[in-house]
């Protein structure tokens, strides 16, 4: 395997980059041809690696592409999950190299979606190509790679219940995820649901003089920016009546075993640039970033922002504000609890609308599993560690419904790094976990077609 690695290293990573020069932002619909050249070009390689059946499945969205290779029916099957849209890349100002044109730098692949998804996703294709063309697939597999995945997987809950049989599988393998570090590699037993919303705050019919009107009528953006402040309390809390009630609370042993994570405070600060760190009172940074939910602004805006000083009381203001959730907070409960919310507390003077965008189910494995166990083996067997069980900040929607939809749970063997700038300026990939993600990979299908018998 490793041979095969070894003389194709080259050709894997020039195959990447091209795949990396293919702008497919899936929120921008100037890139919808982009995107839809990014599927022929996964499609047209899981043909090259040997899979069967490699087809663009049309969706009302982007294309969804779908390819399997049958090997025995005493064997288990691995359905491989991964998005080949990207984040859009602005600000492109802040990239120290064009984000469509991937440069190798101090062994980093730079480039919007090195990491998120396209170098992960990736690894798989070019694992089960090293797998085909050696000894042979142990497992029966399946490759589906979507193209909405970073604008919620709207037309994905359909595609999967359309086509239950076909993607009929024991286990779902998702590279998408982070590792601790290259010293101290991770599996992912857990990710943060989201409640995605959009508010508006209205107060006068027109804009108006500030110095004329200022003063006397309420200030959209003022209330708005005060209404924002009030929903975390002194003690980092979020102030919406209900939200923590259904929040599963770890019991001290769970939280004292994640807490056996290496993580060095003083370094994390360093790379952020930030004096200190905050969060809910009585919770670590990594449970604040991990098992405890959130509510962030993601943007905001209102008023005048052009060069110079304009003087006017806005009648609009905006923000978009996402709330991460946990188990088992569910995003149709906290977009309900805080519309109601955020209605009751505006002041007479103004109206405020509360607009809901994409939602997601947080989501666990097991990882007392044989799956688990095969993941796990895998990453020790390749890295000579075994590796540390996390739970992860970020939402991949799609894990609640796989198991809604198929009945099949997920392992989220991903192999980057939080600090690989991901939806960021200058996203970039480690070719270190490039390589090493093509080699743990067909450990895990070894692992887990003799562990399944
Ligand atoms: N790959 C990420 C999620 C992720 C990143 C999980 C790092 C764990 C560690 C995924 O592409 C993503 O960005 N998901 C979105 C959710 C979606 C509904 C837009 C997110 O988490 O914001
Ligand atoms: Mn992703
Ligand atoms: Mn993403």
């Amino acid at each position: 395997m490793t041979t095969y690695l070894e003389t194709n290293k080259q050709r894997f990573l020039d195959e990447l980059l091209e795949l990396l020069r293919i702008p497919s932002v899936s929120a921008d619909s100037t890139f919808k041809g982009d995107v839809r050249r990014a599927a022929e070009f996964v499609r047209d390689k899981l043909t090259a690696a040997g899979l069967d059946n490699a087809t663009l499945y049309e969706t009302p969205g982007h294309p969804v592409v779908y390819a399997e290779k049958f090997v025995d029916a005493a064997k288990p099957t691995v359905l491989v999950y991964g998005h080949y849209d990207v984040q859009p890349a602005d600000p492109y100002e802040l990239w120290h190299t064009p984000p469509f044109e991937p440069t190798i730098r101090n062994e980093r692949i730079y480039a919007r979606g090195a990491c998120d998804d396209k170098g992960q996703f990736y690894m798989h294709i070019k694992a089960i190509e090293a797998m085909v063309a050696t000894d042979g697939l142990p497992c029966n597999v399946k490759v589906m790679i979507e193209g909405e995945e970073e604008v919620g997987s709207d037309h994905l809950g359909l595609f999967v219940t359309e086509h239950r049989d076909m993607l009929k599988a024991d286990v779902i393998l998702i590279s998408d995820t982070s590792i601790i570090s290259n010293e101290t590699p991770s599996l992912e037993m857990g990710l943060r649901g989201l409640s995605y919303v959009e508010v508006q705050v209205t107060g006068p019919n027109r804009d108006l003089h500030s110095g004329v009107y200022g003063g006397g009528v309420a200030n959209p953006i003022n209330v708005l920016c005060e209404m924002i402040a009030s929903l975390h309390d002194e003690n980092g809390r979020i102030t919406i009546p209900g939200f923590y009630d259904n929040v599963a609370d770890l019991t001290d042993t769970e939280r004292s075993e994640l807490a056996k994570a290496p993580f060095d405070l003083e370094e994390y600060k360093r790379d952020l640039g930030i004096g200190d760190v905050m969060g809910e009172t009585g919770y670590s940074t990594n449970e604040h970033t991990s098992i405890r939910p959130t509510l962030d602004v993601n943007g905001i805006w209102g008023g005048y922002t052009g060069e110079g000083a304009k003087t006017v009381l806005p009648s609009k203001a905006s923000a978009k504000i996402s709330m991460r959730l946990v188990p088992n907070q569910t995003p149709d409960e906290i977009t309900e609890l805080f519309t109601r919310h955020f209605k009751s507390i505006a002041p007479a003077g103004v109206t405020v609308e509360v607009m809901p965008h994409h939602g997601g189910m947080p989501y666990v494995t097991p990882v007392d599993s044989v799956e688990f166990e095969a993941a796990s083996k895998a990453m020790e067997e390749a890295w000579g560690k075994k590796p540390i069980p996390t739970r992860g900040g970020g939402s991949i929607p799609i894990t609640a419904l796989f198991e809604r939809e198929l009945g099949v749970k997920s392992i989220l063997m991903g192999f980057g790094l939080d600090s690989d700038a991901l939806h960021s300026p200058n996203e970039s990939y480690g070719l270190f976990n490039f390589y090493k993600g093509i080699e743990t990979i067909p450990y895990f299908y070894k692992y887990y077609s003799a562990l399944k018998q």
